[in-house]
């Protein structure tokens, strides 16, 4: 039975046990404390009273005395069935009748105060919170009426009250109409600002809508979507705080690791609006069409910025690299970057370098670094012969490509695959060319990804440590003749090696040697002069 019960209605274990006991009327002990009892028992008794309390509006709205509020609902299109589905109803235009009523079911006023529907006023006189309003239980997940939302009749304001935090209900832990949500056809959760917004689409055939109580999305909201859809969309009213709600809501959802989207009602509408003109599979291409949170950013990016100026392209696109940053899939990054590229007519690999040196002071993969460079620090070997040199300037040179993807014109030009000597530097330098002439682009946390575990901790030290350059394309450069340099060095040393054993050499072939020799030293003694007036001019 708890296990039908958990399937049919999507509880998890707990909830369908709790869902059974309220049925057949068990109290489930919720702890041995006696103060959680009493707690508990409150608790039960609050939702007693709503549920009472729910019979007594919706009975007035099918009476005489609603009148007024079964035609408002009708005004704004919501039918017969669902104002039972939903239990709406209305409360007395009258001071004191929801205490009358539920004084006559047997409720002591200290319980009616708790429920938070009945208050009292200086003189002792008890009154009823809600008064004349249009009433909308608000269910929790296994269908218990927790509190009340009232909305007036005509424009006076407050528009809505709300039921205040009872140990019944908590409205930053519940979300409207999840109930049915849960039970939903459709996949993923779409959630709106109001109460009529859920109605309204409910009605037409959308039931995967739920919303958040009239206040910004909190935590244990976020988790508890999760817990029942994969993907959110969040369609807020496009108004500056129905788009700072969205940009909060977006962030949190994301932060706990949901999928989101946004949906944009457009002309500043409402959903309840929308789908009244346009109907329900209007309303369905618009949830298609949400865009997701990066894409949401860029925009208001746009919308924030004058892109006919220079400046004002300038500085979104700094900021636009700044929401890519944050996008952790590498492959998702690059596509909004190839995006965003072409229509701004900027090369890849500048926004692309633009998204990386963002990437970098934060975040959890320069937490990896960190540990790495330690790590590195601890078991690193200077690099003495020129072989080792060698491995270190091509790895230089495969992290700063990593960092800047720009250089590969270079390194395509003077410096092919085959140049690369040392360890696996040549394995590497494969899979990160190849990834460049497929217009892919690379990062440096691809780089570690690509490389050996040995290997990683030595490139996460240089792509920390070195790769901080003015000018990469000089320092490219540099390295590119530093490496000439030591490719002439080692063969020098092996001509050198060759001419001691003289015995061995054929006929005419020690003359050659010498004479590479000679070329040898010649041209590496230039570049030392090169280098040696280089660095005099730096100084
Ligand atoms: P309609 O105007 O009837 O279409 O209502 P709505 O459901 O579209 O509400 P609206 O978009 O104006 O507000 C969204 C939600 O914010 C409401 O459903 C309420 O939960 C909450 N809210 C709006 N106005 C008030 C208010 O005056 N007080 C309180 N406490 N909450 C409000
Ligand atoms: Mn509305």
């Amino acid at each position: 039975m708890f296990k039908f019960i958990s399937l049919a209605e999507r509880l998890d274990f707990l909830e369908a046990v709790r869902f059974l006991a309220e049925r057949a009327k068990i109290m489930l002990p919720e702890s041995d404390d006696p103060q959680e009892e009493e707690r508990a028992r409150l608790k039960q008794r609050i939702l007693d009273i709503n549920l009472l309390a729910a019979r007594f509006f919706n009975e007035a709205i099918n009476s005489r005395h609603g009148e007024a509020a079964a035609g408002y609902l009708n005004k704004r299109g919501i039918s017969q069935s669902t104002v039972r589905r939903f239990g709406l109803g209305f409360s007395y235009n009258e001071w004191d009748s929801l205490y009358k009523y539920l004084k006559a079911q047997g409720i002591t006023e200290g319980e009616m105060l708790k429920s938070g529907l009945v208050l009292q006023s200086r003189s002792g006189q008890m009154y009823d919170r809600f008064k004349g309003r249009l009433m909308f239980p608000i269910f929790d997940v296994r269908g218990n009426v927790i509190g009340f939302g009232g909305r007036v009749l005509d424009d006076s304001l407050p528009k809505y009250m709300n039921s205040p935090e009872t140990p019944a209900y908590n409205k930053r832990k519940h979300l409207y109409a999840l109930n049915f949500a849960k039970n939903s056809e459709d996949t993923g959760l779409i959630i709106v600002e109001g109460y009529m917004d859920v109605i309204s689409l409910h009605q037409s055939g959308i039931t995967n809508v739920v919303a958040s109580l009239g206040t910004a999305l909190t935590e244990s909201q976020g988790r508890i979507l999760k817990k029942y859809a994969d993907e959110i969309i969040i369609s807020y009213d496009a108004d500056t705080a129905g788009q700072a709600a969205t940009l909060r809501g977006l962030e949190l959802l994301n932060d706990i690791g949901c999928s989101v989207r946004v949906l944009s009602v457009p002309d500043g509408k409402d959903p309840d609006d929308y789908i009244r003109k346009n109907g329900p599979d209007r309303f369905r291409k618009l949830a298609e069409n949400a865009l997701p949170l990066v894409e949401y950013k860029i925009r208001m990016l746009k919308n924030e910025h004058d892109l006919d100026k220079t400046d004002g392209r300038i500085a979104f696109l700094n900021k636009a690299a700044g929401v890519m940053a944050k996008v952790d899939n590498v492959v998702e990054r690059e596509m909004y970057i190839k995006k965003l590229s072409r229509e701004y007519e900027i090369s890849e690999e500048a926004m692309l370098s633009e998204v990386i040196r963002r990437t970098r002071p934060a975040g959890r993969q320069s937490l990896k670094l960190a540990k790495a460079v330690e790590a590195a620090k601890r078991s690193a070997s200077p690099a003495e012969s020129i072989e080792a040199k060698l491995i270190q300037n091509e790895r230089f040179i495969l992290s700063l490509l990593c960092v800047d993807n720009s250089i590969y014109k270079t390194l395509k030009e003077i410096f092919d695959i085959d140049q690369y000597t040392g360890g696996e530097n040549r394995k590497t330098a494969q899979i990160l060319y190849r990834r460049m002439e497929e217009r892919k682009g690379t990062t440096p946390a691809e780089l570690l990804n690509i490389v050996s575990a040995e290997e990683s901790d030595e490139y996460a030290r240089i792509l920390n440590e070195e790769c901080h350059c003015d000018d990469n394309q000089k320092a490219i450069l540099g390295k590119i003749r530093d490496i000439e340099k030591l490719k002439m060095e080692s063969r020098r040393d092996k001509v050198i090696e060759l001419l001691k054993n003289e015995s061995s050499l054929a006929e005419g072939e020690e003359a050659k040697l010498k004479l590479e020799l000679k070329n040898l030293m010649q041209e590496i003694n230039a570049i030392n002069y090169k280098n040696l007036s280089r660095e005099g001019r730096g100084k």
